[in-house]
């Protein structure tokens, strides 16, 4: 039995209280839907700024009726200590997840980005440690490494961020780490690689590439690709990301006080990505109607990135078995159900 399948097992029969920031968010209200599954009670943080009433919706259609009487949702802001404070009442775990995402909305936006990464992280931190509670757990980043060139990307290896989103997920990892010396209250921070899978927001312009692109082509659009497509990341199913979350809360005090790379430990370029997607929608019947496009590299983009993710694997029994084709392959009826009738 793996970890996380003992894990799983333990908080089924010993629920615990969990509260999720950003629970309307992508990453979030897939930690509400398998928290509310394993019979957990969850309370949700949220403002909406990029999260939506129909993630929780879907949510709700998903878990049993019984399940969803397990979740109190809380309008409100991180950047408000009132709301961090009532949203941690009765708290044991905290996934941290609420942030303003996208390398391009931080540059043309560093203030809001700032307020809501660096402010509302250190009230939750704050707040989470004036409560006791058993863990924080908080959505960190792989923009941290910057420029650093080493690949695969190993977590105490780091260079100078690129952007002012990364340089706000770094110093989340700071805030940490002084947070652990000078009051002993010991966080886990999860550098996310390119998560993707249901949920995604495919919208605006500051969506991810997956949901943008998978988007598009079931519409017919044509795709675009910033510079030549051999730009390359680790893209990360969001199954794997719910796994090492639920590990990084229940971990042992050891494992705390630490980094930890959360993907896969693969590469895939965007013209591979293009490729994958393609093949999987056109085994599902959707004919692709638009053009594929290059244009001109993106300002803040690191070229390539790629996980080491042994540490996650040997310190908290990580499993990340969901390759990029597995999770494309497990999200494409989600992402045509939901595209197809997306305006
Ligand atoms: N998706 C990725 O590939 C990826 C990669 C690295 C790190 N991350 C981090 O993971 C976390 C979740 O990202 P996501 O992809 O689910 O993005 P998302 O935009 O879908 O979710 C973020 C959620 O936080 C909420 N939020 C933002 N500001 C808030 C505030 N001031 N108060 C309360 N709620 C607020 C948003 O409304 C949204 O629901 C973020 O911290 C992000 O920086 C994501």
């Amino acid at each position: 039995m793996s970890k996380f399948e003992q894990i799983q097992q333990e908080l089924s029969q010993e629920p615990k209280t969990w509260l999720v920031t950003g629970v309307a968010g992508f990453i979030g209200s897939n930690l509400l839907e398998k928290l509310l599954k394993l019979n957990q009670k969850v309370i949700g943080l949220e403002n909406f700024a990029t999260g939506h009433q129909y993630n929780l919706d879907e949510v709700k259609d998903k878990v049993t009726a019984e399940s969803w009487k397990n979740f109190t949702f809380i309008e409100g802001d991180i950047r408000n200590y009132g709301d961090c404070e009532k949203a941690l009442t009765g708290v044991d775990y905290v996934l941290h997840q609420a942030a303003l995402g996208s390398v391009p909305r931080s540059i043309a936006d560093p203030i809001t980005t700032n307020s809501a990464n660096i402010t509302g992280f250190i009230n939750m931190l704050m707040a989470a440690k004036e409560q006791g509670v058993k863990s924080f757990t908080y959505a960190a980043s792989s923009s941290t490494y910057g420029d650093h060139p080493a690949l695969p990307k190993v977590e105490e290896n780091i260079g100078n961020p690129l952007s002012p989103y990364a340089v706000t997920k770094y110093v989340n990892e700071l805030y940490a780490s002084v947070f652990a010396k000078t009051y002993g209250f010991k966080a886990i921070g999860l550098r996310y690689f390119n998560v993707f899978g249901p949920r995604q927001d495919p919208n605006g312009a500051y969506a991810a590439v997956i949901p943008k692109w998978t988007a598009a082509m079931i519409n017919g659009e044509d795709v675009f690709v910033n510079g030549d497509g051999e730009t390359s990341r680790d893209f990360c199913f969001i199954d794997n990301v719910v796994e090492m979350n639920i590990l990084a809360a229940t971990a042992s005090d050891e494992a705390k006080d630490e980094v930890y790379n959360v993907a896969v430990g693969d590469r895939t370029t965007l013209n591979e990505l293009y490729e994958t997607i393609n093949s999987s929608l056109t085994e599902h019947g959707v004919l692709i109607q638009g053009n594929l496009n290059y244009r001109d590299f993106r300002v803040g983009d690191v070229r390539h990135s790629q996980a080491d993710v042994s540490k996650a694997k040997s310190k908290l029994g990580y499993t990340g078995i969901y390759c990029i084709g597995e999770g494309i392959s497990i999200a494409m009826p989600w992402y045509i159900e939901f595209f197809s009738n997306y305006d």
